[in-house]
């Protein structure tokens, strides 16, 4: 299945075949049909789907020397656990080579690759796809918990974000992996969202001492 330009999706299915094993590239096709299929359902643009989702990975087997390096030299925010664990940045690094090594200027799209592990609160519909089919495709296994998050994705895009989250978060606990905090802000957001029907109030704490000199 292809909504993207076919020179541009053999350029970058040619670079993955240096870059990545072949069992990755087949992750990367079924995420790419996934978002399209997300797409189609919740009337996104396809094509902005099709290509956030085949090029989410580009960064993925990149080292942790090259990830920091890169997302440093781009004046990224690395915050401790992503310091502790460089792979997190695959996401934000793999936007980086859809802008400079294929041209990607669409914001959407960008962001959509940068979303697609951790998400972000209040991310956008596009993301959210990406996220989405990034850990339920198919080839992510079959449990009864998996095919009751496939079909709410295909119903309600908030409400499965927030119990997306909710499943990988269980995983990272019951693995003791460190968990960063830009899960559970996605993850709040979007709960807050589908009860409420509204974002959460951004406010800042205030600060222990007074500003006033
Ligand atoms: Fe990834
Ligand atoms: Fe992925």
């Amino acid at each position: 299945m292809a909504f993207l330009d076919a020179g541009l999706r053999t350029q970058v299915l040619d670079w993955m075949a240096n870059q990545v094993p072949e069992s990755r590239i087949a992750h990367v096709l079924r995420v790419e049909e996934m978002a399209i299929a997300l797409a189609q359902q919740h009337q996104l643009d396809i094509e902005k789907a099709a290509t956030a989702g085949l090029m989410h990975d580009l960064a993925k087997y990149f080292k942790p020397n090259q990830l920091l390096a890169m997302a440093t030299a781009e004046g990224l925010l690395i915050d401790p656990v992503a310091y502790a664990n460089p792979h997190l940045l695959h996401a934000d690094v793999s936007a980086l080579v859809a802008r400079d090594e294929f041209g990607v200027r669409d914001p959407e799209v960008l962001a959509a690759i940068a979303d697609h592990t951790l998400g972000r609160p209040n991310m956008g519909p596009l993301s959210c796809a990406v996220f989405l089919a990034d850990t339920l495709e198919a080839g992510r296994g079959d449990s009864e918990e998996l095919q009751t998050l496939r079909q709410i994705s295909q119903q309600n895009l908030t409400r499965a974000v927030w119990m997306t989250c909710d499943y990988t978060l269980r995983y990272l606990l019951n693995t003791s992996r460190l968990i960063h905090p830009l899960a559970i802000e996605t993850r709040n957001s979007f709960l807050h969202r589908d009860r409420w029907h509204a974002e959460l109030p951004n406010v800042q704490a205030a600060p222990p001492y007074s500003m006033a000199s």
